[in-house]
């Protein structure tokens, strides 16, 4: 599979302001849908993204603190909204602000996610990435997976520093152009 050697080779992709990256999954986030947006800003074909897992794109600068949140999130259904950075196939990286909801049948039982992507203001970023290099930091010092994802968290949330993810997200996001 192309995706999971793919290097970042530090050039950094954008999209319009008028424009969704949109991605559908199953319940255990495997891709079941990918909009022209995604697959563009992504490099990948629809053959490509479809049936594979949503970490495809996962970027190793990501916290794993961050998916943690993101999953437990979704698994109390509940909606999320959260600044990811992704890797294209072709190495390249871009960043959106994501909000990522459970959809539900008529009878209330889980049939897949959904995520609509918008550009991110680039003061949003960097604010954003501050919190996230602290974080890797921490994570990347631990020997293995779990012990990283303990210590991401512990380290998340002294940076939220008795704020919610959500709360910090929207400050960052709602001050930008005032
Ligand atoms: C609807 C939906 C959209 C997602 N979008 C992304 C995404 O854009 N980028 C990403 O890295 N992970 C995304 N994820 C999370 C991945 O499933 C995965 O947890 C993450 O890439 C971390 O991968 P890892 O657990 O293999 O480290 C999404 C999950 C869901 C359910």
């Amino acid at each position: 599979m192309r995706g999971i050697r793919t290097l970042p080779t530090g050039v950094e992709r954008t999209f319009g302001a008028d424009e969704i990256i949109v991605t559908k999954t199953d319940p255990r986030g495997v891709l079941t849908y990918a909009n022209d947006v995604f697959l563009r800003l992504s490099a990948c074909t629809e053959e490509e993204a479809l049936g594979q897992p949503h970490n495809l794109i996962r970027h190793p600068d990501m916290p794993r603190a961050v998916f943690k949140l993101l999953w437990d999130t979704l698994g109390r259904r509940e909606e999320i909204f959260a600044y990811v950075l992704n890797l294209a196939l072709d190495g390249a990286h871009y960043w959106v602000f994501a909000h990522v909801t459970p959809s539900f049948d008529r009878a209330g039982k889980l049939v897949g996610y959904h995520s609509n992507r918008r550009r991110p203001d680039p003061e949003s970023v960097l604010a954003v990435k501050q919190v996230y290099d602290r974080i890797l930091h921490t994570e990347r010092g631990r020997p293995t997976k779990g012990a990283a994802v303990d210590s991401g968290w512990k380290q998340l949330q002294e940076e939220l520093d008795g704020q919610t993810y959500d709360e910090f997200v929207w400050t960052i996001t709602n001050r930008i152009g005032r």
